[in-house]
C-alpha cells in the first residue's frame, strides 16, 4: 500500500531524529506506528537506508515484534483472548459471536474505521475469564451479551463525539 508525501515526510524526520541512537531503531519503528497508527511497508527502505541496515533486518524486527501494524487499524482495537483458561470459560464461542456481530475475521476492520478485531494470547486475567481488551482497558467474564453492549458503548461514543464535532 502507498503512503501520502506526508507521512513519507513524518517517516523520514523520525528516521533522521532517531539516526543518531544505537540501538534506534525499536524507538524509531514505535514512533512511526505512534505518529501514522501503523508501519507501512514503504516506510522499509526509508529506515534501512537511514539506519544503514538491510531491509531484511528491518522487516525482521518489524514482524517479530506482534505489536507492530502494518496495515491501518481502526479507532478502536478490540482484542479477544484466545489462551487455554479463556478457551475453557467459553472464549472460542465468543470469537465466534464477535465475528458475527462485526462481520470481521481477526486482523480485519470494520468499514467505517472504527473497529479493528485481532486475537490476543492471555491478558493476564485468566481467573476471570473470558477476557476482552478494548484499546487499553481489560474486561472480565465477557459473554455474547456483554461484548454487544460494549460494542454499542464503542459506535454510542463515536457516534456522541461526531455530533458534538458538528
Ligand atoms: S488465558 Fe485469557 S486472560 Fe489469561
Amino acid at each position: 500500500m502507498g503512503i501520502s508525501q506526508i507521512e513519507q515526510q513524518s517517516i523520514s524526520d523520525l528516521v533522521g531524529q532517531y539516526k543518531p541512537l544505537s540501538g534506534g531503531l525499536l524507538p524509531l519503528l514505535h514512533a512511526i506506528q505512534g505518529d501514522l497508527g501503523y508501519v507501512p511497508d514503504a516506510a522499509v527502505p526509508i529506515i534501512a537506508k537511514g539506519l544503514n541496515l538491510s531491509r531484511a533486518e528491518v522487516h525482521g524486527v518489524i514482524s517479530f515484534y506482534h505489536d507492530f501494524k502494518t496495515s491501518p487499524v481502526g479507532r478502536h482495537t478490540v482484542q479477544i483472548c484466545r489462551a487455554e483458561a479463556c478457551q475453557s470459560m467459553g472464549s472460542r464461542e465468543l470469537e465466534a459471536h464477535a465475528k458475527q456481530t462485526l462481520g470481521l475475521d481477526y486482523g480485519e476492520t470494520t468499514a467505517d474505521g472504527a473497529i479493528t478485531l485481532e486475537p490476543v494470547y492471555c491478558l493476564g486475567n485468566c481467573a476471570c475469564s473470558p477476557s476482552v481488551r478494548i484499546d487499553n482497558d481489560i474486561f472480565a467474564r465477557v459473554n455474547g451479551d456483554r461484548f454487544d453492549d460494549l460494542m454499542d458503548g464503542l459506535l454510542n461514543e463515536h457516534a456522541s463525539a461526531e455530533r458534538s464535532a458538528k
